[in-house]
């Protein structure tokens, strides 16, 4: 095929349906369809997840189409999250995909979700930049905390991760300690905005060499809190931006200093961030002054950061040069 291919791909690993149809490097559609129903709960409910992809993946597949203008019948694979996630949710995605795959008679990609976080980089945008090999990328969202050195679309080494709950859970847990609404992650951050982060200290989320533990963290503010309002009912609604902006100080320094670290004992200045904290102003603040340092700095752009389905499409396109199919048969895989 001398023609670029139409990849089709479908993301369903948490509580975001997304589809997205890419031809080569190139984005055509992106369609994500958010679950607001979790707010209530204060967390992703599985099963109600399932039950909203069930809902959704019809009528998105049917805009990720209807935008990129492409017909069914001239896509020439289906690319699909084959894991890590929920397994209710990975199972609807992986059935729609393989369905598709059977009556458009192509063949089916199967793809690591956070494979595709960080692969993220290599989709081509106007006016974007992508890294070369090898490159950085510091991983960061609800679900994963790594440091991986990708040395080539399909030569990934995670050198350093997170031993338990990940960067945005532990802004996401910390939230809900201080009585912040779920996600708590970007409300904590606009708080923190007009707070003093030098103001609370609270124990280090480092772990080992380029590791990381954010458990340790949670139960320093909880029994932070728990001491302080003993002596001030109100100590929390005082405090808040204060505790926000020192939180978040915390935990964006540990993981600007391991990314230093990493960069400084693989001699690589490339480094890239990627996952839903990428949002986070501090985090920002802090890549934008490695900049300045003489590192170069990858951001992709916003809807490429959290979960969406063109980051599975461009690991489909690469799995596609190789012929890098999979069997009917396949599985989804909760973890890696
Ligand atoms: O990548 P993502 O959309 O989904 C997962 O794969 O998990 O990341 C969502 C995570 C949530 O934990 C959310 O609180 C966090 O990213 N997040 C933020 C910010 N925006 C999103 N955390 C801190 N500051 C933000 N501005
Ligand atoms: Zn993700």
């Amino acid at each position: 095929m001398n023609q670029q291919p139409f990849i089709l791909a479908i993301e369903s690993s948490c509580d975001d349906t997304s589809i997205a149809v890419l031809k080569g490097k190139r984005v055509l559609s992106n369609v994500v369809a958010s679950q607001l129903i979790h707010e209530d709960f204060g967390g992703v409910v599985p099963e109600l997840a399932s039950r909203a992809h069930m809902q959704n993946i019809l009528p998105v597949y049917l805009k990720a189409l209807n935008v990129a203008n492409v017909q069914a019948n001239q896509l020439n694979a289906i690319a699909f999250t084959n894991g890590p996630g929920l397994m209710g949710a990975l199972l609807v995605g992986v059935s729609f995909a393989k369905s598709l795959s059977i009556a458009l008679n192509i063949p089916l990609i199967d793809v690591n979700h956070i494979h595709a976080h960080v692969l993220a980089h290599l989709i081509e945008e106007d006016n974007h930049q992508n890294p070369n090999f090898p490159f950085l990328c510091l991983t960061v969202s609800g679900g994963h905390t790594q440091i991986v050195k990708v040395n080539a679309a399909d030569d990934f080494e995670i050198i350093g991760k997170t031993i338990d709950d990940a960067a945005g859970e532990a802004f996401d847990k910390i939230a809900k300690l201080l009585n912040l609404p779920y996600p708590g992650g970007p409300v904590l951050d606009k708080l923190a905005q007009m707070g003093d982060g030098s103001r609370f200290t609270f124990s280090d989320p480092r772990n080992g060499f380029l590791d990381f533990s954010f458990s340790g963290l949670k139960t320093s503010v909880l029994y932070f809190l728990q001491k302080e309002i003993q002596k001030n009912s109100n100590f929390i609604h005082e405090n808040l931006n204060d505790i926000c902006a020192s939180v978040q100080k915390t935990i964006v320094n540990a993981l600007i200093n391991q990314l230093i670290k990493a960069a400084n004992s693989t001699k690589i200045k490339a480094v890239a961030i990627a996952g839903g904290v990428s949002a986070n102003s501090e985090l920002r603040k802090q890549l934008n002054e490695l900049n300045q340092k003489g590192f170069d700095v990858y951001v992709p752009s916003f809807q490429f950061c959290t979960d969406n389905a063109a980051m599975i499409g461009i690991v489909g396109y690469f799995k596609f040069l190789n012929r890098n199919f999979c069997n009917i048969n396949i599985l989804p895989q909760a973890k890696f």
